[in-house]
């Protein structure tokens, strides 16, 4: 048995119950893993309220590290004792421990932590994704300017020190001055406080009037508009989230008016959808957190049991980079 966390109808946090679950033996292709910490991710507050809906019961989060405890038939990448951390469908690592499939799950290389793990799979995976692979037509060069939205966020955070790295220059937004400080600490080359700024006057008067290559859009619904104002002719939409509620239909006309732009959306699980990809992507992160150029931040940590909490202060906009659910 296992204390996990499930829902029986989608709702509000108070719909997240302890309950005790059981685990079993894991069949081909799965493993069990014992977890040492859990990632908390915004996809986990979409599948609470129904935004994207799970059959009940459901249990959910995404992310976590821990130790495999038994591997099934046909399983080759991890032996029984590996540590190991995943950023993986079915929902259901709010737990101590569960069965899944084993091709989203990576070998956690010594130098990082269980709670480093469990903080920066799915968001490290997904700033990965977005900086290497979801780029304009016209391609990102050193020094041009990208836009990033709710930098100072688990994504946010480890996107601004990655596209540092990369020689990127890095705009965000952040919802207080507090968090543009985080965003600018942590890499970001511009940061706009866009409760109280129009951010895309800003992006122009930053970039010379010309724009940005490519907007990264968590925030959907409230930034979508004037995020299309941000671009460069043939600039790129890469919309990847609903923090503020799903973007509106709009007319594809607008995208001709407004320069020719291009726009995507982008979900983290069409990149690991092979345990190939997932393992190539994996062994990038941890190499630009072993080499000390992304560091991981943990600024809040809550017991399972307080989940319903860490919900309310996520959706809050109360927290900054990554927070993690603790076992007892
Ligand atoms: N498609 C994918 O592959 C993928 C993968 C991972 C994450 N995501 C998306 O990326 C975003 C970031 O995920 P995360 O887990 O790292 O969360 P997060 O950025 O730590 O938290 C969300 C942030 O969004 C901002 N926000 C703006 N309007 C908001 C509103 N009305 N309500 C709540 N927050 C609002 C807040 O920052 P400010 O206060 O600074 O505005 C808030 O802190 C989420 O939208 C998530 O769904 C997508």
């Amino acid at each position: 048995m296992s204390l996990a966390v499930q829902i029986r109808q989608h709702g509000g946090p108070e719909v997240l119950e302890l309950a005790d679950l059981p685990v079993g033996e894991p069949g081909p292709g799965q493993v069990r893993i014992r977890h040492h910490a859990i990632g908390l991710n915004f996809i986990d507050v979409y599948h609470r309220t129904g935004l994207y809906p799970l059959s009940m019961p459901a249990t959910i989060g995404m992310e976590g590290a821990g130790v495999v405890e038994a591997v099934g038939e046909g399983v080759t990448h991890l032996r029984v004792g590996d540590r190991a951390a995943y950023a993986a469908n079915p929902p259901g690592s709010y737990c101590e421990a569960r069965v899944m499939p084993a091709m989203g799950v990576c070998k956690l290389p010594d130098a990082i932590s269980f709670e480093t793990g469990a903080a920066m799979m799915l968001k490290g995976l997904t700033a990965q994704y977005l900086l290497k692979k979801t780029r304009p037509v016209e391609g990102l060069e050193r020094g041009d300017f990208v836009l990033f939205h709710a930098a100072a966020g688990g994504v946010g955070l480890i996107a601004c020190q990655w596209a540092k790295a990369l020689g990127l220059q890095l705009i965000g937004t952040a919802g207080s001055d507090a968090k543009c400080q985080l965003a600018l600490d942590n890499g970001a080359a511009y940061a706009i406080n866009y409760a109280s700024e129009d951010f895309a006057a800003r992006v122009k008067e930053i970039t010379g009037g010309k724009g940005v290559k490519v907007v990264y859009d968590s925030v959907g619904k409230d930034t979508w508009d004037k995020s299309l104002d941000c671009l460069r002719p043939f600039g790129l939409m890469a919309s990847f989230g609903n923090a503020s509620g799903p973007v509106p239909p709009f007319a594809p006309g607008s995208l001709g008016a407004k320069g020719s732009l291009y726009v995507t959306r982008q979900t983290l699980f069409t990149h690991i959808s092979t345990r190939e990809a997932t393992q190539a992507m994996a062994d990038d992160l941890f190499a630009v957190v072993a080499s000390g150029q992304v560091k991981i931040h943990i600024d809040q940590r809550y017991a399972l049991a307080d989940v319903q909490q860490a919900h309310r202060d996520l959706e809050a906009r109360k927290t900054t980079g990554s927070t993690i659910l603790t076992l007892p």
